[in-house]
């Protein structure tokens, strides 16, 4: 349980006024859930080309847990180390070389590994250029549950499948962040989509995304299904989730298709002859974001938010998280209570 005794000092509203300490969510040690512990940290300072974000949201997903289990450790950690590699919120303050945005824009960010701290707090400072101003139709909550997840939704879609119209594609772990949101990029770009969930809801949640067709990945057979909806073979598959199940994609991909999969999935899969294998990891980037907020007003994106915790329940977060069957994202409001 974090302390709430800081509470009191949580700002109502954000203001350009910025305090010298702040309230964060952070680990001493790596370790389990409970590890994560509310702090007073002193703000981050803000070099030239940093943009300091007032959070008002903060993602939560497996590579959270990833980091706080100890598995990307530095040989000489940084503790107490903030969690967090994206979220959204208001400009606080920007560096003296920054020109694209002011204080008081709402934004979005994605920052991996950010050596000045992560997002659950309420402040953070971000290299400039992973900073971008929230796409038009969203509030921050859901600007907030979407850089990484949208990034590697729609890289994977774009950059790694180049997908096209009418071509076929397998998406494999719909049913969660990145799944999601990669349905309604496919069908922004006129393919035909066939989904795997995770349980009765979560193909029901694909189907509202939008799939053609979906099945439950972890009770059917997946190639008896997708070769019904495509008898001659998919033309790629885009996988956020490894195993036998995607293997079963995989013997319905056309001999010379395409697999692509953000790298972390597991176990990560073999490439067979004649596919064109693709591994990659979503990068952050002006340009970058321009392509994300202009899909997501496209598409009229649907984000859906699993459950939104306080900051100070940043732990229960990750304990939820390590439950499984997360439909959709899990973010922390950072002035939720
Ligand atoms: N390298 C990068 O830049 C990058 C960026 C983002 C994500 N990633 C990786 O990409 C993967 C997906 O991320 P995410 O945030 O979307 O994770 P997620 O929310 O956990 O989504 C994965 C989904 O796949 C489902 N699933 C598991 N086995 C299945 C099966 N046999 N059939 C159908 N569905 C199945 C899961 O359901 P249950 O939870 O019910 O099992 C879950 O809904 C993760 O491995 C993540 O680490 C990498």
């Amino acid at each position: 349980m974090l302390d709430r005794t800081r509470r009191a000092a949580l700002p109502k509203h954000h203001s350009m006024s910025v305090p010298r300490t702040m309230f964060a969510a952070a680990i001493d040690r790596f370790g389990g859930p409970d590890l994560i512990t509310g702090h007073a940290l002193p703000v981050p300072t803000l070099d030239a080309g940093e943009v300091l974000i007032a959070v008002d949201t903060a993602g939560v997903g497996g590579w959270d847990a990833d980091i706080r289990d100890g598995l990307y450790a530095p040989r000489k950690p940084h503790f107490p180390l903030v969690l967090g590699f994206d979220g959204a919120g208001v400009v606080a303050a920007v560096g003296a070389g920054v020109r694209r945005l002011r204080a008081g824009d709402q934004v979005y960010s994605y920052s991996w590994q950010n050596p000045k701290g992560g997002f659950y707090a309420e402040y953070v400072a971000v290299a400039a250029d992973n900073v971008a101003p929230i796409p038009k139709r969203l509030d921050l909550r859901h600007a907030g549950a979407i850089p990484i997840t949208g990034l590697t939704a729609l890289q994977g879609i774009d950059d790694a499948l180049g997908l096209k119209k009418d071509e076929i594609v397998i998406i494999h772990g719909a049913s969660g962040g990145a799944g999601t949101l990669a349905i309604q990029f496919a069908r922004l770009r006129g393919a035909r989509v066939f989904a795997t969930a995770s349980g009765k809801e979560g193909v029901e949640l694909v189907q509202e995304m939008g799939a053609h067709a979906a099945v439950d990945g972890k009770r059917v057979h997946i190639d008896d299904a997708a070769r019904r909806f495509a008898p001659d073979g998919v033309d790629a598959v885009l996988a956020f989730a490894g195993g036998d199940a995607l293997e079963q994609c995989l013997n319905v991909l056309r001999p010379d298709g395409r697999l692509a999969h953000p790298n972390g999935i597991e176990p990560a899969p073999k490439k067979r002859r004649g596919m064109t294998l693709i591994r990659y990891d979503a990068v952050a980037g002006v340009r970058e974001f321009e392509r994300l907020g202009s899909a997501v007003q496209a598409a009229r994106l649907k984000i859906p938010i699993a459950e939104c915790y306080p900051l100070v329940k940043a732990g229960k977060a990750h304990q939820r998280l390590a439950e499984g069957h997360v439909l959709g994202k899990i973010v922390l409001a950072i002035h939720g209570t």
